[in-house]
């Protein structure tokens, strides 16, 4: 059964939109580990426009499960993962003037970069996972890289979901969940731990996890969004009840 690490970004974004002190990231950290969540993840981006740096500091000393970096593969970056030591770090392709992650990052063509970075991280203990696309010379290369997981994204599966209506049997739908089951079984095959997400939600989250050897999945802005109406400790607990097809 895969188990649910919770993204904390969004309350930092709501926090830097007053720049001020609250809500605390480090509040939702607590309460996700409390319903549930066995991975808080927090993207630490280079314009640091949400999560801040004493963020990770002080999120990593409340977490008392596994803590997921997430963050560019910049010399910058991958020197203050392997000073903070988080359980891991997932390496994502980042854009200034992105809403959010865009796309996996392309590892074909930085393999001796990223080689490098998955390198240091391991070195210094922290395990380095590769948010990637369904695709397969991308998880061949990210195997080859060195890395030890791969974080398959789920974004055109759930916008194929969204744009057929919310119909999970629709044809295009069904594609992209065979996609996403043929990238599962690249990644496990080479001998990788599979994670997944990206606009995952409480309605569309169903058939993913029908896919083979999911270790973990990470969903953010669905559970913060219901946070805002139900808190977070509810919001994880009915993801977690979700997965757990309780
Ligand atoms: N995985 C990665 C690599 C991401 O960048 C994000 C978004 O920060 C997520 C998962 C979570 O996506 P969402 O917020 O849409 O659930």
């Amino acid at each position: 059964m895969p188990e649910l690490g919770l993204n904390i970004d969004h309350v930092a974004t709501l926090r830097q939109a007053r720049r001020t002190y609250e809500p605390d990231p480090v509040w939702a950290a607590v309460e996700g580990q409390l319903a549930g969540a066995r991975v808080i993840t927090l993207h630490l981006r280079e314009d640091r426009r949400h999560v801040q740096d004493h963020d990770l500091e002080r999120v990593a000393a409340v977490c008392q499960v596994r803590l997921n970096l997430e963050m560019a593969a910049t010399e910058e970056m991958v020197g203050i993962a392997c000073h903070a030591k988080p359980t891991m770090a997932t390496l994502v392709p980042e854009g200034r003037l992105e809403i959010t992650t865009e796309g996996g990052l392309d590892i074909v063509a930085q393999q001796r970069e990223l080689a490098e970075a998955v390198g240091r991280l391991r070195e210094a203990g922290v395990r380095p996972s590769a948010f990637v696309d369904p695709d397969i010379g991308q998880i061949q290369a990210a195997g080859a890289a060195g890395f030890e997981m791969c974080e398959l994204h789920t974004g055109p599966y759930a916008r194929a979901w969204h744009e057929s209506g919310g119909l999970l049997d629709a044809p295009p739908v069904g594609l992209e969940l065979e996609r996403l089951r043929a990238a599962g079984d690249a990644v496990v095959g080479a001998g990788m731990r599979l994670n997944a997400g990206h606009a995952l939600n409480y309605l569309n989250i169903g058939p993913v996890l029908a896919i083979p050897d999911l270790f973990e999945l990470h969903i953010g802005h669905a559970i913060i969004s219901r946070a805002v109406f139900v808190g977070i400790r509810q919001a994880v607990a009915e993801m977690v009840r979700l997965i757990e097809g309780r």
